[in-house]
């Protein structure tokens, strides 16, 4: 079984100072961990190291001498964050060094055997050992030493390698993302394109079972047994300025304010799927779980087609009972998600037909589904999905419509507009609750997606506790929980529910309990069962989850922001996760 952990890694060769290159991709490439950085340099046959524990700004106190080097930001596995668990690795006589992206299962099997030969790891991790075998396989040529060296890894990797003489980096890739940028005299390879898109468009994906070997001047791919393979070079198609904050205090308020524009931009977005399956089956992780299950009330209501909604790692562990007949659609933002992606190949494996609403372009997902439809947010560099929601919850309405050949309008762009004006009155509300310690959310229907989104935001970025339940479920044990000290945020729109989630505020009214309505403009009767009210604006039932979602973005941002959290990089978090 194929796990991952997290990590971004860079490497740069070409005729600029590499220092600078490598600190600043890692800097963009922190949201895939950022528990401690080091960059590795050669220069007249000599290779410095620059690494420390913590985030990667900590690396600018120093500047390593050279045009060819290394890079990695960590999300700890194995040993905990510190300067000796920091990457990149070295061997003992210091001619190579490696960065790493995975978890090799057998290091310990490989340790032994590296202690037998009288050479010990200085750290605490599964990657150090991947250098000392390069340099125990090398006999002149990078390349082949690490094809030699694969051949014993058992688990996954997007590897980098360097040798203190020579021109050219190795980089291998085997369950973790690895591409390389194509540049004028320069090359990269990186986890992502965000790390290298200052300086070229041009990329190459690496599929699982490459190695790679790039020079100034040079890109050669092979596959593991070091035969050469055809490549093709892809134009990322979004730009810095996507990538920027824009001015914006933090990249999380930027894409909330940038959610009518991406929900314009995903409404372009058609389907052109067969309809002949009896079941749908959503596989996802976190809130692209939360998008699935209002995708499954929307399409049940609409289409009437019956839809499981699976998180992905219950999903590939369990009695996997589908079939041809079946369509299982994997949302994911990252389209790296180790759950997803395992949920798809369980689902090809058993025959399904699958399908995947993912947001970056080219990711493993993507490319391993039978069909993608790309969502288009564009960049989510905040940990906390946003704006990445709005456009599955687009997708999975528009395919909803698509079932039953209907359209779907597109007011919701600027009832979405409308409901980002509320940021300020949020922020005031969020000042009177920010300090509290513990809340509810409640909400029924296809506002039960939306109560469990709302305390996973609040949750991930403010460090409160909060629980999340379908109003009705109250009763049947969570009301005990009812205190003046624990707030429910209750989503209470005039939809087909309303009365219904009415009468559960007046039974946590009954109780002391604090409780914010997000309730509709111009419903008064709300107030008699409110402390504080945040009206939204009216748009049809079913499309009361865009504005709602807004607000509950929102609510956790400015509380967040109140307590001095680190909205955009929360503890113990990484963007992309690639670990089960
Ligand atoms: O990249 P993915 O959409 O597959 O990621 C799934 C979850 O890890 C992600 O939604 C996570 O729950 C976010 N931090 C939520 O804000």
């Amino acid at each position: 079984m194929l796990k991952a952990k997290m990590c971004g890694i860079i490497g740069y060769v070409g005729e600029k100072e590499a220092n600078d290159i490598l600190i600043a991709g890692l800097e963009r490439l922190e949201y895939r961990g950022y528990d401690s950085a080091g960059i590795a340099v050669t220069h007249n046959n000599t290779i410095s190291i620059n690494k420390s524990e913590g985030r990667v700004h900590n690396l600018k106190k120093e500047k390593l001498d050279g045009t060819i080097g290394i890079g990695h930001t960590r999300w700890a596995t194995h040993g905990p964050p510190s300067n000796k668990n920091a990457h990149p690795f070295t061997c003992n006589e210091k001619k190579f060094v490696v960065v790493h992206n995975g978890i090799i299962e057998n290091y310990l099997e490989l340790k032994s055997g590296l202690h037998r030969s009288g050479i010990s790891c200085t750290s605490d991790t599964d990657s150090e050992v991947i250098v000392h075998l390069i340099a125990q396989a090398y006999g002149g040529n990078l390349k082949e030493a690490v094809c030699k060296v694969i051949k014993h890894l058992q688990g996954s990797y997007a590897l980098c390698v360097m040798h203190k003489d020579t021109h050219e980096l190795v980089g291998a890739r085997n369950g973790s993302p690895l591409l390389i940028g194509i540049g004028k005299g320069e090359n990269f390879f990186a986890s992502d394109a965000s790390a290298i898109i200052d300086y070229t468009k041009d990329v190459i994906y690496m599929n699982d079972f490459q190695i790679a070997e790039i020079g100034k001047n040079l890109v050669t791919v092979f596959d593991f047994d070091g035969v050469e393979q055809s490549h093709e070079i892809k134009k990322i198609d979004w730009n810095l300025e996507q990538a920027q904050k824009s001015g914006y205090k933090h990249f999380m308020l930027k894409e909330i304010f940038e959610q009518p524009s991406v929900a314009q931009e995903s409404l372009k977005v058609t389907f052109a799927i067969r309809k002949d399956f009896s079941r749908i089956i959503f596989v996802a992780c976190g809130t692209a779980s939360y998008a699935g299950l209002v995708g499954k009330y929307i399409i049940e209501k609409i289409a009437k087609i019956p839809v499981v909604n699976e998180i992905a790692s219950e999903f590939r562990y369990k009695e996997c009972l589908i079939s041809e007949k079946d369509l299982v659609i994997a949302i994911s933002q990252s389209g790296e998600t180790a759950d997803t992606l395992a949920a798809v190949r369980l689902a090809r494996q058993k025959g399904a037909r699958t399908l995947g609403l993912i947001n970056v372009v080219d990711s493993t997902i993507a490319r391993e589904v039978d069909s993608v439809v790309y969502t288009r947010a564009g960049p989510e560099i905040g940990v906390a999905s946003t704006k990445a929601f709005i456009s599955q919850l687009v997708m999975l309405y528009k395919f909803a419509f698509h079932l039953t050949e209907n359209g779907m309008s597109n007011d919701i762009v600027d009832k979405i507009k409308e409901t980002l004006k509320l940021s300020e009155s949020i922020r005031k509300l969020a000042e009177q609750y920010y300090t509290c310690q513990n809340f509810l959310y409640i909400g029924r229907n296809i506002h039960f997606p939306l109560a469990l989104e709302g305390a996973l935001k609040l949750k991930e970025i403010s460090y409160i506790h909060a629980e999340a339940y379908p109003a009705g479920e109250l009763k049947h044990g969570p009301i005990a929980l009812v205190c003046t000290e624990m707030p429910t945020i209750a989503i209470c729109p005039q939809d087909s529910v309303y009365e219904k989630t009415y009468s559960n505020i007046e039974e946590i009214k009954a109780r002391n309990g604090k409780v914010i309505t997000i309730a509709t403009e111009g419903d008064e009767r709300i107030r008699n069962v409110s402390n504080d009210i945040i009206y939204v604006p009216k748009v049809d039932d079913i499309f009361y989850p865009f504005v709602i979602a807004v607000v509950l973005q929102l609510f956790a941002y400015h509380i967040a922001d109140l307590r001095d959290c680190d909205v955009d990089k929360p503890r113990n978090l990484a963007k992309s996760v690639t670990v089960e």
